[in-house]
């Protein structure tokens, strides 16, 4: 195991009626401004919690921040924080009301004039107006992480970036607030969350004997109560355990000393700015390819998973590896995500893009071990057609 700092400064409120303390977490002095999706939190009495909560504290909403939020969006929120004089973002909704509130936290700071390079990482990010999350869909783990993922629409890119600076100081976890996700968003969420502990376990083995064994603790957790989730929708364990899972799967504590591997997630965005494709069902179409293109390089942690996730443990090396690929496929399948390029009628040359967008991206060698080149990438995809 490397040496590691692990520090996630993000104070997590968990469980029903906590939107109420988030009052306790703003200063009342705070002008905050709200940030919201397309209107979910107003269907579902969420938005009404969090303007009683906020009290007497002089707010200003943007609202209509999109699923992969753009920064053409952000831009206009920018305008809106600093008109208001806001200085206290509330993101409230799912990842992409989180990761979009992340970038404008940091846009605000900024003192360049192109706030895009902040993304590209042309500039520095020195700063960020502080920020509160109330997630209401689980998946991203960017509600205590510092992560965002951002698409520039006219450029047809969405890249990552992270800084310290972007951690929220808090983040509301209640799980009543997931009952009105429809089916698609659930899944989605158990998709993502579980190619999130995928992509920092199933590298090469490190000796992270912790780090390993939560990771395939979550994994379990995912399968069992994904599908349950979805069967049994007013399962109210089924659902925190979800949301607490998906938390923890990306908030930085499985990865500390350990390699990491995100390939899947980078094929996936290349993807997502191609064809719209919805985030997790990016991964699960790349996932069980990349899985068969680089099993030499990950076969001892495939066997390890296939071991400890779905109790293969008997027969030869290959077949185990085979079938754990094949239950990662069913898996997704018994969710309704698609694990083919056909599944969400992406055509096939989708493959031959994505290696260009890669390479224009300077994303050339990723991967555990650097190996993932665009022409790997596109190896996976045919496979994945
Ligand atoms: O916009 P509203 O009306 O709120 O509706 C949303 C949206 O249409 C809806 N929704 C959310 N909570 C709901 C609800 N509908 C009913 N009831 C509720 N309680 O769900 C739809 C999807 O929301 P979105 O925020 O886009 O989903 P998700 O949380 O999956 O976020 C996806 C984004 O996060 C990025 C992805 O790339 C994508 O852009 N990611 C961010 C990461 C990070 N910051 O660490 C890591 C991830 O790998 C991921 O890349
Ligand atoms: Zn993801």
């Amino acid at each position: 195991m490397n040496s590691f700092t692990y520090a996630n400064p993000t104070r997590i409120l968990f469980g029903p009626g906590q939107i109420a303390a988030i009052a306790k977490q703003i200063p009342e002095s705070a002008k905050v401004l709200v940030t919201y999706g397309g209107g979910s939190i107003k269907a579902n009495g969420v938005y009404d919690q969090v303007m009683a909560a906020l009290g007497g504290r002089a707010v200003t909403e943007f609202g209509g921040i999109e699923p992969n939020p753009s920064y053409e969006t952000m831009m206009k929120a920018a305008a809106v924080a600093r008109e208001s004089g806001s200085d206290f973002i509330l993101a409230v909704g799912g990842g992409s009301v989180a990761d979009g509130s992340k970038f404008l936290a940091a846009a605000l700071v900024h003192d360049g004039p192109e706030p895009w390079d902040l993304v590209t990482g042309k500039a520095k990010i020195k700063g960020a107006m502080p920020l509160g999350v109330v997630l209401t869909l689980p998946a991203t783990g960017s509600e205590s992480n510092c992560a965002a993922v951002i698409t520039h629409k006219a450029k047809g890119a969405k890249l990552a970036f992270a800084h310290p600076a972007v951690y929220p100081a808090f983040a509301v976890l209640d799980p009543e607030t997931t009952r009105t996700l429809p089916p698609r968003q659930v899944a989605n969420g158990v998709a993502d969350a579980f190619v999130h502990v995928i992509e920092q376990y199933l590298t090469r083995p490190a000796g992270g004997m912790v780090q390993d064994a939560y990771a395939e603790a979550l994994l379990r957790t995912l399968v069992a109560v994904g599908p349950k989730t979805l069967a049994e929708p007013d399962d109210m364990d089924a659902r925190a355990n979800l949301m607490w899972a998906a938390n923890q799967a990306l908030n930085g504590l499985i990865s500390v000393g350990v390699p990491g591997d995100w390939s899947t997630h980078m094929i996936g965005h290349e993807l997502t700015a191609l064809y719209g494709t919805d985030h997790a069902r990016s991964l699960t179409i790349v996932l069980p390819a990349l899985m068969r293109v680089r099993r030499a390089a990950k076969r001892d942690k495939l066997l390890q998973y296939a071991a400890e996730v779905w109790d293969l443990k008997d027969g030869p090396a290959d077949a185990r590896i085979e079938s754990a690929i094949l239950k990662t496929e069913a898996f997704f399948r018994s969710l309704g995500m698609p694990v083919r390029l056909a599944d969400d009628r992406i055509a096939k040359d989708a493959a031959d893009k994505v290696a260009a967008n890669l390479e224009a991206h300077g994303l050339t060698a990723l991967g555990e071990d650097k190996g993932v080149t665009p022409e790997v990438a596109r190896q996976i995809l045919v496979a994945a057609a």
